[in-house]
């Protein structure tokens, strides 16, 4: 029997499809990911995201292989750590691709990400070249980047006429990021939150969002989700909880109003919880 998902297909640029929610595995060590992807899978969930740095591309490999839901039915998610001292050229790009695959024991990815701009080294334009190559030969459905700043993906799309379909940045209500997402709107780009959850600290005990989230009966991580969903972003929270796993999914039966879309706004701080990709290169 096939159920009919709830969760909305996002158009991306190049003729595919995202769903709006994933699951993330940031932060989730190998050997608890087999069980958390296992739960997202089970409740429904068929977009995951993951990356080469996070250390869990076997666990989640498993997890799919594991699970019995088709290879088509699923949208798979990892990113290119660029964080080593070495000037990546295309060969080193396709070794760390391939790698990836193998961990993950899939021989195509749904989507590839850059991981970091790392912008004063430059070379981040030699690996958007290499991966539209990638994607030229259908080794990949879908490649973009995360992090990526606006000098950034200008570049690449210069460089090379091909426009990531996303750029997954650190969004949350208190770091809304609302001028990188207009320029993402203007170039075609999807908004990918990553952290959308603002890591699950001090964002989710705000009275503002307590108090709307009392009003549509729904968690404040619910309500932050909701704003997501409407602002049009992609969202991939991370729980290895299996009650809240679930409840990151149930985010389509309400709709925040206007007044509900203002308050948030307003919470924007400017509230950035990971580095700082202007300046981050390790
Ligand atoms: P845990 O994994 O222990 O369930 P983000 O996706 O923004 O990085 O947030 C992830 C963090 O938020 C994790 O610490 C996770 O805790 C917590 N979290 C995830 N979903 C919920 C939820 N529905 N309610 C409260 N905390 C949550």
């Amino acid at each position: 029997m096939t159920s009919v998902s709830p969760v909305p297909n996002v158009p991306l640029n190049d003729g595919n499809t995202i769903p709006q929610v994933g699951f993330g595995v940031w932060q989730v060590p190998d050997d608890e990911t087999f069980t958390a992807v296992t739960s997202a899978l089970s409740i429904g969930y068929r977009s995951i995201d993951t990356a080469a740095i996070y250390g869990n591309e076997v666990g989640t490999g498993r997890a799919i292989a594991a699970s019995g839901v088709p290879r088509d039915e699923l949208f798979v998610t990892t990113k290119l750590w660029n964080g080593k001292t070495q000037p990546w050229t295309r060969d080193s790009v396709f070794f760390e691709f391939d790698a990836s695959l193998d961990r993950l024991g899939l021989d195509h990815l749904d989507l590839y990400l850059i991981h970091w701009p790392r912008a004063v080294r430059d070379d981040y334009r030699e690996i958007w070249r290499a991966l539209t190559e990638l994607k030229a030969d259908g080794r990949v459905t879908s490649i973009g980047v995360s992090n990526f700043q606006p000098a950034q993906v200008r570049t690449i799309i210069d460089d090379t006429g091909v426009t990531p379909v996303i750029n997954q940045i650190e969004v949350h209500p208190d770091f809304a990021q609302p001028e990188l997402r207009a320029l993402h709107q203007e170039l075609g780009i999807v908004t990918e939150a990553w952290s959308p959850l603002g890591q699950g600290r001090g964002l989710l005990d705000d009275p503002v969002l307590a108090r709307i989230a009392e009003k549509h009966q729904r968690s404040t991580a619910q309500v932050v989700l909701g704003w997501h969903l409407q602002l049009g972003n992609v969202v991939i929270p991370k729980s290895v909880t299996p009650h809240r796993i679930r409840q990151n999914f149930e985010v389509f039966d309400f709709e925040l109003d206007t007044d509900d879309l203002a308050a948030i706004e307003s919470l924007d701080v400017g509230n950035r919880l990971g580095p700082d990709p202007d300046t981050f290169d390790v």
